[in-house]
């Protein structure tokens, strides 16, 4: 399987992973003041979605580069 492709699915699913971190840290700040390390089941997902995510976001920009010199929209 292409690297990209890999990055692609571990962005969808770490973005699931980043939906329940956050409906769990509201589920608890519904109960008081959360614990502060329930807070990194959200963050730490949304690191992981931004390196992926800018990977994602470049891939396009880093083939038109590998294709050589780009034919000019007219
Ligand atoms: C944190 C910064 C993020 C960046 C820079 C980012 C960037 C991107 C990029 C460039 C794509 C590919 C778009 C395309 O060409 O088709 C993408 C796809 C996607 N993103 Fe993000 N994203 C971020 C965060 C998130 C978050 C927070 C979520 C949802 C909780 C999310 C969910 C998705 C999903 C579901 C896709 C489609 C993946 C697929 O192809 O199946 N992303 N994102």
């Amino acid at each position: 399987m292409k690297a990209s492709t890999l990055i692609r699915q571990l962005h969808r699913w770490v973005a699931a992973a980043f939906v329940l971190g956050v409906l769990a840290y509201m589920a608890a700040m519904s109960q008081g003041t959360p614990p502060p390390w329930l807070g990194l089941f959200a963050l730490i997902p949304l690191i992981l979605l931004a390196l992926s995510g800018i990977y994602l976001f470049l891939l396009p920009y880093a083939a038109r580069l590998r294709s050589g010199p780009a034919e000019r929209a007219t």
